[in-house]
């Protein structure tokens, strides 16, 4: 996606922040360029308190002086910015290209709002095309791997599960010290089937299906920023 489309998403974000909210900050260049904006307002001062689902975006708020918190300090967060892999029209989502997913997800777990921050390009009929990430742990990394991809085709998909390297070739390790699955799987029928039959796997700490999580979404095209679903909504 072009900067100027990812801004553009990042921009109508930015539009929903109020004084005082306790903000979750995502992950991933179109995360990045919401927290560049938010970091201009803090400068100009804006009162806000973030909580970020990265380490590369913890690094990035600090230096702009956004003051951070902790999920342990600050439980309860009243919107997330973060942006996407997929996202389809029921706002289900795939995350964790950057992988960043398990963060991503507590993050947005803990906020009443999630707001997605994508391109045109990451609106899909169907889950699937974008590699699925799946977090591991490194202790019995083969028998996790094959009960993995048994929970895959029980939820009628398949595909090769690869394991995620960093560009020099040793094995990427999350925030949280794990391994990534990412399974190429091409379509996903049952995003919520596989999600739960993945969460029951004793090894995989999340999957990068995001279901249920985000409140609304801001699209943007060429022509203009789309939203998807109800940018007031919260859930309970
Ligand atoms: C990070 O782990 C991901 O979930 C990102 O949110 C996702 O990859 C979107 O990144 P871009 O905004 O760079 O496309």
């Amino acid at each position: 996606m072009s900067d100027a489309l990812k801004k553009a998403a990042a921009d109508a974000a930015l539009a929903l922040v109020a004084p005082g909210m306790r903000l979750g900050l995502g992950t991933g260049s179109t995360a990045k360029l919401f927290v560049d904006g938010l970091g201009a307002r803090v400068a100009q001062g804006l009162q806000v308190i973030c909580v970020a689902t990265s380490e590369a975006t913890q690094a990035q708020a600090e230096s702009l002086g956004i003051p951070m918190s902790t999920l342990d300090l600050t439980p309860e967060l009243d919107l997330t910015i973060d942006g996407a892999d997929e996202v389809d029209a029921e706002l289900r989502l795939i995350k964790g290209g950057g992988a960043a997913l398990l963060r991503e997800k507590i993050v947005a777990a803990a906020s009443r709002r999630m707001v997605v921050i994508a391109d045109a390009g990451k609106l899909v009929g169907t889950l699937g095309r974008f590699p699925l990430p799946i977090e591991v742990v490194p202790f019995g990394l083969e028998a996790t791997r094959r009960a993995v991809a048994a929970a895959i085709a029980a939820s009628g998909a398949n595909g090769e599960l690869v394991l995620r390297k960093r560009p020099d070739g040793t094995t990427l390790l999350t925030d949280g010290g794990h391994f990534i699955l990412d399974a190429h799987l091409g379509s996903i029928a049952d995003p919520e089937r596989l999600a739960a039959l993945l969460n029951q796997v004793p090894g995989v700490v999340e999957s990068g299906l995001f279901i249920g999580l985000a409140t609304a979404a801001f699209i943007a095209r060429p022509e203009g920023v789309q939203i998807l679903g109800d940018i007031a909504a919260q859930r309970d």
